[in-house]
């Protein structure tokens, strides 16, 4: 039964490889034996983990410019990929943007929030997921197999609470952008019709949904929010990597156009 969960030798593509998720899903997938196509932005800076990982995992790990808003530069790393590694049977869509509260920048009341700011967000992590699946999914499609997992959120399904950020200082109250949520819950439909005209191709895809990942909040941020979650906490990396070798594998041979949303019960309730 264990052998399911392994990806010996397959090649994984991960993109946006190299900010906070990525180099989890990036190890999560050298752990089940994959090789794997790290993509970001040229000139991206390596995440301190990303680096640390890079250098342990030597040619196993191999970093390739892409802009995911550009179809031309999304098959240039294609082709690169293929050329260096071969042909990917693993897609991770895990490039996105977000504005985190301590992103710069005035902060907007919701009837004032400027449209390029959702236009930006909804180009990225809506149409950027839709192009790098067509150009990787295609190939796996004519090859006859992979799995692509998309990574979603939390605020697919529901809104976020203000109340989590109301003791921040500024010039007017943090809103997380309506567009985040607005741009996952897009992926996961996304994913679902990828699943339904891919299927008969042996490509199966699925949302990954991560709750709240630790890394820098304030520790009032973290006690409102843990409160509201029934297992009582923020995620850690430990907490994603088995559910991502799980869609990424045959262990999760007869699941497709799914989300598993991994945020320790918050939706639940
Ligand atoms: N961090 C969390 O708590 C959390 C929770 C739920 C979901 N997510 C989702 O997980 C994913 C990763 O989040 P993160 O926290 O690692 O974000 P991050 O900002 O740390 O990293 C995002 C990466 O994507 C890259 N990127 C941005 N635009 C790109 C583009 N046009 N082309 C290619 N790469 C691009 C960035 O350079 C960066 O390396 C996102 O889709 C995010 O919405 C994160």
């Amino acid at each position: 039964m264990s052998h399911t969960f392994h990806l010996d030798n397959q090649v994984a593509v991960v993109t946006g490889a190299c900010g906070k998720l990525g180099p989890i899903w990036i190890e999560a997938l050298l752990d089940a034996g994959a090789r794997v196509a790290a993509l970001d932005l040229s000139g991206a800076p390596g995440s301190g983990a990303y680096d640390a990982l890079a250098k342990r995992a030597g040619d196993r790990v191999r970093r390739f410019d892409c802009d995911i808003t550009d179809r031309v530069s999304i098959e240039a790393a294609a082709n690169g990929v293929v050329a260096a590694m071969g042909e990917p049977a693993v897609l991770v869509n895990n490039a996105g943007v977000d504005q985190p509260p301590d992103s710069a920048g005035t902060r907007h009341h919701l009837q004032d929030l400027p449209v390029d700011q959702f236009r930006r967000m909804v180009d990225v992590n809506v149409v950027g997921t839709f192009q790098v699946t067509q150009v990787f999914g295609g190939r796996m499609a004519a090859a006859g197999g992979g799995s692509i997992i998309n990574i979603g959120s939390l605020y697919a399904s529901v809104s976020p609470d203000a109340h989590f950020y109301d003791h921040l200082p500024g010039n007017a109250p943090f809103i997380k952008s309506p567009a985040y949520g607005a741009s996952k819950a897009a992926v996961v439909n996304l994913s679902r019709y990828f699943a339904t005209h891919w299927a008969g191709q042996g490509v199966r895809v699925n949302t990954l949904s991560p709750g709240g990942v630790l890394g820098g909040q304030d520790d009032q941020f973290k006690a409102k929010y843990g409160s509201r979650v029934p297992l009582g906490r923020m995620a850690g990396p430990s907490d994603l990597m088995g559910p991502l070798v799980f869609l990424a594998s045959a262990a999760s041979s007869y699941v497709t156009g799914h989300e598993l949303r991994v945020d320790g019960g918050f939706t639940a309730w």
